[in-house]
């Protein structure tokens, strides 16, 4: 069937085989899947970050209600742009009882790249799962779930890989299908078996092209034109004196994801909405929990004008706002 060529397409991008690719409608899906899908028994621990995105961790929680397993959790601070200390923290907070490690492969409060190899590794050598939320990595940076040596690996069509809505990839690696084993594969990987029913075909065939898009033009040019972008935006930013930037300077931590900070004084929606509304420039509106600000996600249809147009509608609209 059409469909299931897809999870050959995803296998490709992603850097694995098609029979450890699961399609699923979005990164939400993908993650409970996962956290429904491992053996863990009253008592275990699974650790996240505090700045996890709520899709990321939604699953873990119910469990945690559910199930009686505990959720600790690795304090990072916005401002935190140091890997190896990350992965310190990652190392000082396992205990006997943790059994997965839950961690996003790109912040989406700040950019930040996370040091995925590093906790991956960690997680290898203490016998811990280690799942990855990459809902603001694939379609944005080039992604290898082998490389990074993960267990799992949990995305979305709908975003940066610019495919239909209602769309998304989990990668389980084969080593991992003893201890993660997701009752959609319990007759058979392909899509639409008689465990996953019937799924949306025209969905995902959309997402197969949406997919041959960047496989064509290559994922590494891909990245490279986003973090060009991205490192305009920093450059610039960092002379406006109303916003602090929360990302990474240029180097291995950057993402195309480029966050800010307001004053309190400031309100991010109502800068969103005039960006949007005077200007059709249209930005994300941070994660109110951990920011008031927003954040720049300038992809491969973008180019070096349309960033400068968008600092020149920052600089124009910040004053004002301030009053
Ligand atoms: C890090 C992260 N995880 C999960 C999600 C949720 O993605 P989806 O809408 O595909 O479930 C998002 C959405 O922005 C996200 O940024």
């Amino acid at each position: 069937m059409e469909a299931d060529k897809v999870r050959g397409k995803a296998a490709s991008l992603l850097g694995c085989d098609a029979d450890e690719i699961l399609l699923t409608s979005s990164t939400t899906d993908a993650m409970t899947t996962l956290s429904n899908s491992i053996q863990l028994r009253e008592g275990d621990r699974v650790l996240l970050t505090d700045k996890e995105h709520e899709g990321g961790e939604v699953g873990w929680l119910y469990r945690e209600r559910r199930d009686g397993i505990h959720v600790d959790r690795v304090r990072l601070r916005l401002e935190d742009h140091d890997p190896e200390d990350v992965v310190r923290r990652f190392r000082a907070a396992i205990t006997r009882r943790t059994k997965v490690i839950s961690v996003s492969h790109v912040l989406a409060s700040t950019g930040l790249r996370m040091p995925i190899a590093e906790i991956a590794s960690l997680a290898r050598s203490r016998g811990l799962m280690c799942v990855v939320d990459g809902a603001q990595a694939v379609g944005e940076i080039d992604v290898d779930v082998k490389a990074l040596g993960c267990h799992a690996y949990a995305t979305s069509g709908h975003k940066w890989l610019m495919g239909p809505k209602g769309t998304g990839i989990l990668y389980v690696s084969r080593d991992a299908a003893p201890i993660i084993e997701p009752v959609r594969w319990d007759l058979g990987k392909h899509f639409g078996s008689d465990s996953a029913g019937l799924g949306p075909i025209t969905l995902a065939v959309g997402l197969g092209a949406a997919i041959d898009a960047f496989l064509r033009v290559g994922m590494s040019r891909v990245e490279e034109r986003v973090l060009r972008l991205r490192n305009r935006f920093y450059a610039a930013l960092q002379d406006i004196p109303q916003v602090k930037l929360l990302s990474p300077p240029p180097g291995p931590l950057a993402t195309a994801l480029i966050a800010f900070e307001l004053p309190p004084a400031v309100s991010a929606e109502r800068l969103q909405q005039r960006l949007e509304q005077r200007h059709k420039i249209v930005i994300k509106l941070s994660d109110q929990r951990f920011s008031n600000g927003n954040r720049f996600s300038p992809h491969v249809f973008n180019t070096e004008a349309d960033v400068d147009r968008a600092l020149a509608a920052l600089r124009g609209e910040l004053p004002p706002l301030m009053s």
